[in-house]
This record gives C-alpha cells, structure tokens and sequence, in this order.
C-alpha cells in the first residue's frame, strides 16, 4: 500500500514539476490516466525538441524533461526487463518510446519532402542519434551502429505494413503504453478429437538406473574478444572487451573466467565446461543446446563473425562428445542484425537464409536427410532418436516481439511453424511416440508474442498426453515454467537450462535431466555451477571447481505436472522452500545472493513460475496471494536480510539489455511515424 501511494507521489511529483497543462494533480491507478499523462510528456518534449532543432538553443524545460526522462532512473531502466521495472519506469519508458516518435513526426512534417530524397537515411540518423544523446539511451556508437544495423529492415517493414506508431512503443510490455491491435489475433486449427482436460496430468514414473542422460547447455554467448582486464562495468551492453586509454580501477576490471557485470564467456571457460559435462557425465544419451552462442555486441554483429562462431562452438561440441548426438536450435542472437528472423516470402537480401544454410551445414552430422527441408525454410526440424522418443526443435524466434517481422505480418510470420508443430504431434500421437519440445524462448516471456503462447498453449492442451518435456533458454536463469490447461489443470512442464554465459549476474551453469526411458518423462535434474567468485580469485593459476549446486528431488519426488502444482502451493505457504528455489534461480551468484530476494522479487518469483502465456495470470493471482500472507506472518527473525534497491542487472533474456529494445523499438516507432507523413 505504501509503495503503490510513493509510485503515485512520485508520478505526481514528476509530472507537476514539469508544469504541464491539463495533467491532473491526482492520479488514480488507472492505466488511460497514466497513458494519457504520458502522451501529454511526450507532447511537451517534442515541442521543445522541434525549438531545438530550428535554433539550437535548449530551453530550460527541454533541459528539465531530458533529466528526468533520461538520467533519474537511467540505470534501472536500461539494465531491466521492461515489465519489471516500477510503475515510475515504466512511465518513463513509455514516455521516452512515445517522446521519439513524436518529435520524428514534427521534424519531417516541418521540413517537407526530406525523407523522399537521398537524404532520408542520413537525416533520420542524425535526429535519431541527438535523441539517443539527450535521453541518454545508449553510447553514440551503439544507437549509431545499431541505426546502420536495423535501417534497411525496419525502413522496408515500415513501407509495406499497415500498423501505426503508438502500436510500436506498444511493444513494450507495459499495459498502460499497449493499444490494442486487432489486426494481429489469429489461431491455429485444432484437431478435435479430444475434448478440454478433465484432470491434471499426473502420472509420475520411477527413478531408476536405465534412465537416459540428457545433458542441457544453454546460452553460451561465446566471446572471441573478451578480454581480462578490461574495463568490465562499461556503458555499452557487452562489456569486458575494451581497455579504455585512461587506464581502470582494479575493481572495474574484467575477470579471468568471465565477470558478473554485463559480460560473455571467454573460449576457455566454454571448453572448461564442455569438459567438466564430460567428466561428470560418463554416460550421456543426448545434449540439447537451446541456442545463443553468439554474444551480445547486438550493435556490432556481421553475418560472417556469427557464422564463424557458430561453426566453432559446434565443432568444439563434436570435438568433444564424440558419440553423442547433438539438438540444438537456434537463438534470437544467431541472426544478423540480431532478432529478425526474415521468413521466406521477405526479400532475400532481408531473409535469414544464410543462416538456415549455415545451420544446416553444422547440424547435418546429427540429423536425418529429412530434416534439411524445414531447416532451410525456417530453422526448425523434428527428429527420432530412438523408437519412441520423437525431439522437435522449433525456432520460436517468431514469438518475439524483437524480430520486427512480427510486426510485418504476425500471422504469415508465427503461424505457420505452429501448424506444423500441431501436424507433427498429430502424427507423433498416432505412432504412439512421446515428445520432447525444444524452444529457445519461454512461451510466458514478457516479450514473447502473447497471441502466439496462446495457441502454443491450445497446442499443449491437445498434446498433453504426448509431449513429456519441454526444454528452453533464454532468460539465463535456472528456472522453469507450469503450463496450464484452459481450464486450470496443470499440463506441461518447461524446464529452462539457466546460461553458460555469466551475463549478468550469475555463475555459469548446465543442467543434466534424468529421462524415464518409457514415458520420456524428466524423473530428476541436477544443475551444474561454478562459484565465479572464487574462480577469479585464483585467476589463470587454476580451473574453477565445478559442482552439482542441487537437484530438482531436494524439492519433490512427483515431478508430474500435478505434483509440480504441489509443490509451488507448497511454496506458497512456506516462503522459506521458494527462497531455496530463488536462490538456485539465480545460480547462488553473489552479487543477488548479498542483494537477496525482497517481497517484491518473492511475489515475481511465484508468479513466473506459473505463467506461460504472457498477461493470463489466474494461478498467478491465486499463488501470490496465499504467498503474500505466508510473508506477512513470518516471523521477523526467519526474515533474511533483503533491500528494496532496484534491480541493476543487464536483463540477459532478449537483447541483453532493455536500453537495446527500448533503442530499436524507438527506431522503429520513428519509422512507423514517416511512414504516416508519406502517406
Ligand atoms: C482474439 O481471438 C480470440 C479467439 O481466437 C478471442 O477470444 C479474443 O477475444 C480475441 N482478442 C481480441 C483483442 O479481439
Ligand atoms: C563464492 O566464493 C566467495 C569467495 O570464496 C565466497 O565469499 C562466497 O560466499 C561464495 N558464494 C557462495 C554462494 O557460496
């Protein structure tokens, strides 16, 4: 209560002070308000903006709203995950998106016939990068590389798409800066021979020592330039690469095994790990790698330098595991410029084939003859590795909402893979195979494509019987995901491999399932650390120790889907037993060990536990409430020591780093705004 009134205060508090007209002095919570004092801001500074443009004086109220939009919450809001900033953030983050948009419309409407020239490209960059200066959104070099990166891609979606500019700061997951987009809600045919779930799934097979061994490794974000000693607390979103001339403080600098500030993983410390599976692991059936392992310099990426590091890493995988088939998919850092995954109706030199190619070429050694056709049509593929157990590798990229192409055609770009995805389980049903599913993005990511978990999870429902596992990447934390049946039976289990990359805040992990060798059913998983810590403290005298932190039966032996459901009421009640689950969430890094885990961060850790399909949050609501009275009567000594100081990590899911979405998706709403003017 005392939060919600200090956002409130705060809001008020920054929009009076900035003396704008018509904004009232009191707000409720409700979101038109907040939206429609945001629009007002956003007005205001593009006026300014536009008396800066022409004169090149910055009035006292320019200089007043840049502070406050750019530098008084510059840190949390460039290093989180948009929809966990505040309430305050994400007003200003709206504000900022909507702020760009407005002023790239007034520039070019005042100064006609611009963008129809040779100079539209120049001339957009330019006003793209005083904004990226003023409201402090990344380094020059960044907005000014990612600018070239994204121009030709966005400048062509933007040309020959029907949505408007507010849909684009709509992007960000923050509810009061959404519209509603009806032109973007599609479903796939579901075969209806079974009717809605009438139960949980609940059978739990046994433990025993014919288990499968699958080995997952996620997220390597491979480095070839990381460098020790570097400067490891940069500006930029990858840091560790570049020793400034002035010279760095020892504590800024970048560590031998990698670093917990904003930081990818040196080759060694790959091959380190790759040989600490290895000798942990004796006897391992399959390796499922989720994608990323290209880091993310998203500003300075080429088609070539992925390519490369792409063919290494899975060299190296082979090099070392010789007899061990491989799954792998790919990540929304393999493309180039990264996220957009170009389907094959967009203009070739816009489409990712070269990727898929390339992919092909390094994966073909694991996989059949049969799976070339839908590797090279869009990075995804099914196969059989024993009777009985079917893998289907999807390149769910077309979920998120980063890959621009979304917003070109969302159904001709996500729902065709989905259909597919539907016939082969269809088909896996009839040979009464059962079905491990790889994703490298959590259907219940803020920025995966909502309407898209929403069929993925009408999918699941109809297959629930079929698919045992599924296995994801992405948000580099050791963590999973309980799907739900429309109804509120517990269906499915997505397991999430945590990263090999330390970026950010975290120890480096891999994770090794114990599979039921009849059900395909994951009995047990172990994750594997090292504490990075103490691997610096001993710098290149000595490999890091490398140890099993916990395994998944410390908590529950019913790991069905309704045991699972158990298990976080279980949490619920008993704060202590999600703490522990927390903990191993963010790999017992020290960093957020020593920060702890406030009411708040308890609150989110529950609720994303239980959501997969973004915005749908029943159990969500069920659990955070029982958990919020399970905190309120604990006792105040059980209490472990937490701060409420805002969250600084660079936010390892998507880009790495909100200030890289929040850049590009202002891009794009520049964009979307000339193309209006043009029309
Ligand atoms: C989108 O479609 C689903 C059914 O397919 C419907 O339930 C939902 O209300 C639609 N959403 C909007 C915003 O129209
Ligand atoms: C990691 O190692 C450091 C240095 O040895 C130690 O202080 C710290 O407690 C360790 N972290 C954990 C979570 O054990």
């Amino acid at each position: 209560m005392l939060r919600k009134f200090l956002i409130l205060a705060l809001l008020a508090i920054t929009t009076s002070a900035l003396n704008l007209p018509g904004v009232p002095v009191e707000f409720t919570e409700d979101d038109a308000v907040i939206s429609a004092i945001s629009d007002e801001i956003a007005n205001k500074y593009a006026d300014e903006f536009m008396k800066y443009m022409e004169t090149g004086i910055e009035s006292a109220s320019m200089k007043q709203i840049s502070t406050q939009l750019g530098r008084s919450y510059k840190k949390e809001i460039f290093t989180t995950s948009p929809n966990e900033l505040s309430s305050i953030n994400q007003f200003v983050a709206c504000t900022t998106c909507r702020a760009v948009a407005n002023v790239v419309a007034r520039t070019f409407r005042s100064s006609e016939g611009e963008l129809n020239g040779p100079n539209a490209e120049a001339d957009t960059k330019k006003v793209l990068l005083i904004l990226c200066d003023k409201l402090r959104i990344q380094t020059e070099e960044v907005c000014s590389g990612l600018f070239d990166l994204y121009w030709d891609i966005v400048h062509h979606i933007v040309m020959n798409t029907g949505g408007d500019a507010r849909s684009m700061c709509g992007m960000l997951p923050i509810s009061f800066c959404q519209i509603e987009s009806k032109d973007y809600n599609w479903s796939v045919e579901v075969d209806a021979t079974k009717g809605p779930m009438t139960a949980p799934k609940s059978s739990v097979p046994k433990k025993t020592d014919k288990d499968l061994t699958v080995v997952q490794i996620t997220d390597i974000h491979y480095d070839p330039d990381y460098k020790v000693d570097s400067l490891a607390d940069c500006e930029e979103p990858l840091c560790c690469r570049v020793t400034p001339a002035s010279g760095i403080s020892d504590e800024a600098k970048a560590g031998y095994w990698s670093d917990y500030r904003g930081c990818d993983s040196p080759l060694y410390m790959v091959e380190d790990a790759f040989d600490n599976v290895k000798k942990n692991h004796p006897k391992i059936d399959y390796i499922y790698q989720t994608g990323d392992i290209v880091p993310h310099n998203v500003w300075s990426t080429t088609k070539e330098s992925n390519k490369a590091m792409l063919t290494e890493i899975n060299d190296l995988i082979s090099k070392k595991f010789p007899d061990v088939p491989v799954y792998s998919i790919v990540g929304n850092h393999e493309p180039h410029p990264t996220n957009v995954f170009g389907h094959e109706n967009v203009p070739s030199e816009m489409s990712v084939s070269w990727l898929y190619e390339h992919l092909w070429n390094i994966w073909k050694r694991w996989l059949p003859e049969e799976a070339k056709e839908t590797v090279l049509k869009g990075g995804y593929y099914t196969v059989s590795p024993q009777p009985g157990l079917r893998v289907i590798a999807l390149n769910n990229n077309d979920c998120y909402l980063f890959n621009f192409w979304v917003f070109y055609d969302g159904k001709g770009t996500s729902q065709p893979q989905l259909d597919w995805l539907h016939k082969t389980l269809l088909t896996a049903e009839k040979a009464g195979e059962k079905v491990h599913i790889l994703a490298h993005i959590p259907s219940g990511s803020s920025d995966c494509w909502s309407v898209w978990a929403r069929e993925y999870n009408r999918i699941i429902e109809r297959f629930s019987d079929t698919i045992s596992a599924i296995f994801n990447g992405h948000t580099h934390k050791d963590e999973m995901i309980l799907h739900y049946s429309e109804n509120g039976h517990p269906m499915a289990i997505s397991w999430n491999g945590g990263s090999l990359t330390s970026y950010s805040d975290k120890n480096p992990n891999y994770r090794s399932y114990e599979v039921e060798p009849a059900t395909y059913q994951v009995v047990d998983h172990s994750t594997y650390i090292f504490n990075l810590t103490e691997a610096n403290e001993h710098g290149d005298h000595r490999a890091p120790v490398w140890f099993k932190e916990y395994q998944f039966t410390d908590f529950t032996n019913d790991l069905s889907p309704a045991g699972i459901d158990a298990l976080f009421e279980k949490m619920s009640e008993n704060p202590e037993v999600l703490r522990k689950y927390w903990q191993y969430k963010v790999t017992s890094a020290d960093p957020k060990i020593q920060k702890g885990c406030d009411k708040k961060c308890m609150l989110s850790t529950m609720c994303s536990l239980v959501t997969s399909e973004y915005g749908e949050n029943k159990r969500c609501k069920e659990l955070k409430a029982k958990l919020s009275d399970s905190l309120d009567n604990e006792k105040p000594t059980e209490a472990p020591t937490t701060t409420s100081a805002p969250e600084t990590t660079k936010a390892p899911g998507g880009d790495g780093a909100a200030s890289l979405t929040a850049s590009i998706t202002s891009i794009v709403a520049l964009l979307y705004v000339i193309k209006q003017i043009l029309l």
